[in-house]
């Protein structure tokens, strides 16, 4: 299995980064930090163990407490209780409170130590939240970057995906941002960390960023809704449904919900984090799936592109939400692979 470091801040979405990297046969997850974004780190440490707790891993994976906020900006912005409710994840009584606590090791030592555990080029970061924590890591310990295999991370917006994707009321004119007119969440709430990180020369290129744009492809529609709730076999009569399955329908339908009177998309929410986390199994490190692929093909992308990201980092968070483009991913492409990974000229 594919060794997996899962730095978060649970968050609906990232409940489901977790029970993937958590349960995936193909992953082996080290451990869970926490970052501030969703809610204050307090709460999202809290969730990160409640849901750990939820789905039976408490006591096999730890989690350890990361940035309370961003590397340069001072006053943490949480997302408003709108998005994700008072608690960060809010919406469903079958949340358990946390067995155990978090761990005493500080996230950026736990992930120094777990990572240098294992074999040079093996180990995967996937971040989810605010990239504090990661562009923490890699500043202290420098070394690190030639030593793991890739970083994945859901963050940032190329064009938006708003269309032709359904996301009709809020997308406007060129909207690229879900949070502002051009940012993204992630990268807006810490847009040093996230420079500091897509600028890197040697993490950079084996960087997968998972953006809005494809993030907003992947809805959590009904049928996934009934997916989650009766297994593939669908309902039937006599089998109830667990509470398992139940809590997570419940999170997804209040997702649902902040996505409805939010973003007017009805389809049912897009679950970005668990894609950084899906990301890692595609066995392609180095290179960026191109979003824009054919649907009809089974195969998935049949080209690919790499582009160098940069974020801008000028202007405040009051700036930005008066339309600075603070926290925009800008790409520029450098190549163009097909199908077999061979560069087109
Ligand atoms: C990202 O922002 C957060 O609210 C979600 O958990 C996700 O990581 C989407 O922009
Ligand atoms: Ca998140």
């Amino acid at each position: 299995p594919i060794p997996l470091w899962l730095d978060c801040d649970p968050g609906h979405d990232d409940a489901f980064a977790i029970l993937l990297a958590a349960y995936h046969p193909g992953i082996k997850l080290l451990g869970i930090s926490t970052v501030h974004g969703n809610a204050s780190l307090e709460k999202t440490t809290n969730n990160a163990l409640s849901v750990l707790t939820a789905i039976g891993k408490h006591n096999e994976i730890s989690v350890h407490p990361g940035a309370a906020h961003a590397l340069v900006h001072r006053k943490p912005i949480h997302a408003p209780t709108d998005i994700h409710g008072e608690s960060g994840i809010d919406g469903t009584t079958l949340l358990p409170a946390p067995q155990g606590a978090a761990s005493p090791v500080a996230a950026v030592d736990a992930m120094a130590t777990a990572l240098r555990a294992t074999a040079p080029g093996a180990a995967w970061v996937v971040a989810t939240g605010a990239l504090t924590n990661v562009a923490a890591l890699f500043q202290a310990h420098p070394d690190l970057a030639a030593h793991v295999r890739g970083l994945s991370v859901m963050g940032g917006s190329v064009g938006g995906g708003f269309t032709p994707a359904p996301m009709g009321k809020v997308a406007g004119v060129g909207r690229i941002g879900n949070w502002t007119q051009w940012a993204e969440f992630n990268v807006l709430i810490d847009p040093e960390a996230a420079s500091f990180l897509l600028a890197h020369p040697v993490l950079a290129p084996k960087t997968t960023l998972v953006p809005l744009d494809l993030t907003h492809l992947v809805l959590a529609t009904r049928e996934v809704q009934d997916l989650l709730l009766y297994g593939p076999e669908g309902p039937r009569e006599g089998r109830g449904k667990s509470d398992l399955r139940v809590m997570l329908v419940e999170l997804v339908n209040f997702f649902a919900g902040t996505y409805r009177d939010v973003f007017d998309l009805v389809e049912g929410p897009p679950l970005h984090d668990p894609l950084a986390v899906a990301a890692v199994l595609t066995g392609t490190p180095h290179e960026i799936p191109f979003y824009d692929f054919d649907p009809g093909s089974a195969e998935g992308p049949a080209r690919r592109e790499r582009f160098a990201v940069e974020v801008v980092t000028e202007g405040t968070l009051d700036e930005a939400f008066a339309g600075a483009p603070t926290g925009r991913t800008v790409v520029r492409k450098l190549e163009e692979l097909d199908a077999e990974g061979v560069r087109i000229p």
